[in-house]
């Protein structure tokens, strides 16, 4: 199958989160696979620039026509990568947000984007199938579906879109139609209209032929009020067009046998190394290596309520009565890089933060940590608890989305299990499943290496997962000649 990727951001040229991750493992594995898979995104200023193939494709804007390029990435393991090239777009420090606030002209950066897609796929590289990812790729399928209706080589490309985060919708106001040139018909509550605001994400729900989130329990999660972030009932409408496919993840970029990060690598065989990750962990963070027995908690993330932090402030104090280190690494909401860096002022000697944007950081911590923690108020997926599970770093989770379809609660009397989890949003909740952790821990080191070789045993490569992808492909490609024919 000929398959065209269309994201905000991929690995390894630009990442903010999972999202990189997953569209840059998948598509390579859809290589592998033997598809044909190119990958379009915004070049921004990390992206070494490439060729261009389209040195001009015009696009109009409101009243206001604009010039983007298409260039030429580099070919990685199979898959060939495109960048839209447009300086006063995408030349900037950051993806989306100058000093924690989103671009205000994120709507037409976006829609750009999806309108210089579109004339890719119409003159370069013609797939039978389009696959977006997030609220940045959804204008595709609504202009798809709208202003390209009759264009005789699009017309009837199915689309498929991933959301990977409802949190993220792309809600502007209404004006924002006007502004980036698209129908005034769109602004009614079948289309684009959310609450008197225009919400890309909707338009991606509503005219994509399929939508598929990032594990079983978020595809249930996001039909409800609680998790729906308003639009539950726009995809209960299109339930039968709505499925939940794991993420895998990418085990030559996350395997402690292998990874160069570490001081010393471990395996499943020979699990000694991890000693001297823990030993080295503690001192990135200046903390004291002299007591290695000291459990060890570690954090990776974007500092966002997503992550469920509040719960963390709540239960600080009482978690660091206890002898043990915590170690964060993330940025974000001002709110929590604060919260850490006072907890690291506190107790100097217990806890270490690094308020940065560090993936090698991010490696020593799986290595090294004891256990890693992520108590998310919601969670699509959740990629570094499954990390955590290769590098027998015991995971504490909040019951949601990924973290539920990922983490087995562990049974001592049977030794079954991977990690900690609790299912209520509470402070206490939290610091019961800890206290559990932190027990087996101290007390019991047999029942914490079952564990630890429980969770290193387990696989999720991305192969099941990307044969998922190619069933959903096939029958939506199908699906389409029949109607055509
Ligand atoms: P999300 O996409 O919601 O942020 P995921 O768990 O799916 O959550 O993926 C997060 C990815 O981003 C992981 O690969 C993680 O290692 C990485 N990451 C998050 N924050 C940081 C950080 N501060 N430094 C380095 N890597 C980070
Ligand atoms: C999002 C989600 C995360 C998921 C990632 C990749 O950023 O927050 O849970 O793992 O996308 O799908």
């Amino acid at each position: 199958m000929k398959i065209l990727f269309v994201t905000p951001e991929c690995v390894p040229f630009a990442k903010t989160g999972g999202l990189a991750d997953v569209t840059g493992a998948l598509s390579k594995v859809l290589a592998q696979r033997g598809h044909e898979v190119a990958v379009v995104m915004p070049r921004y200023r990390m992206v070494e620039p490439g060729k261009a193939v389209l040195p001009s494709v015009t696009i109009t804007l409101g009243r206001q026509n604009h010039f983007p390029s298409i260039q030429n990435g580099r070919r990685i393991e199979g898959v060939r990568y495109y960048f839209v090239d447009y300086p006063p777009f995408y030349d900037r420090d950051q993806l989306y947000t100058v000093e924690g606030k989103d671009y205000p002209d994120n709507p037409e950066r976006y829609t750009l984007f999806s309108k210089v897609v579109l004339e890719f796929a119409k003159r370069i590289f013609t797939p039978e199938l389009i696959h977006g990812h997030d609220w940045q790729s959804a204008m595709v399928p609504v202009l798809l579906r709208t202003q390209y209706n009759a264009d005789p080589i699009l017309s009837q490309l199915p689309f498929v879109l991933t959301i990977h985060n409802l949190g993220y919708q792309g809600l502007f106001e209404p004006e924002v139609l006007d502004r980036v040139g698209l129908l005034p018909e769109l602004f009614t509550i079948d289309a684009l209209e959310f609450y008197g605001q225009v919400s890309y994400l909707k338009g991606g729900i509503v005219f994509s032929n399929y939508i598929t989130t990032v594990s079983r329990k978020y595809a249930e999660e996001i039909q409800t009020p609680e998790y729906g972030h308003g639009l539950d009932g726009v995809i209960r409408v299109r339930r039968d067009c709505v499925t939940g496919i794991l993420n895998g993840v990418d085990y030559t970029e996350w395997n402690p046998e292998t990874d160069k990060f570490l001081v010393v690598n471990y395996s499943l065989k020979d699990i000694t190394g991890k000693q001297a990750c823990k030993k080295d962990l503690l001192a990135q963070f200046n903390l004291p290596t002299s007591d290695l027995k000291k459990p060890l908690i570690g954090i990776v993330s974007r500092f966002a309520v997503q992550k469920g932090f509040d719960l963390i402030e709540e239960v600080a104090d009482s978690l660091l009565q206890n002898d043990l280190y915590l170690v964060a690494l993330g940025l974000g909401e001002p709110r929590y890089e604060e919260l850490f860096r006072t907890l690291a002022q506190r107790f100097p000697e217990k806890v270490g933060v690094r308020i940065a944007y560090d993936n090698p950081l991010a490696h020593k911590i799986e290595g090294g940590a004891d256990m890693f923690l992520m108590p998310s108020r919601y969670e699509p997926c959740g990629l570094n608890q499954i990390y955590s599970l290769k590098y027998g770093t015991i995971p504490v989770v909040r019951a949601t989305g990924g973290l539920d379809d990922t983490i087995e609660p562990y049974q001592p009397a049977t030794g079954r299990g991977t990690g900690f989890k609790f299912s209520a949003y509470s402070g206490p909740d939290l610091l019961e499943s800890l206290r559990q952790a932190l027990y087996f821990y101290t007390t019991d080191r047999k029942a914490w290496q079952k564990l630890m070789r429980n969770g290193m045993q387990k696989d999720f490569s991305w192969n099941t997962s990307a044969a998922q992808y190619e069933k959903l492909y096939r029958n939506m490609i199908r699906r389409r000649k029949k109607t055509a024919s």
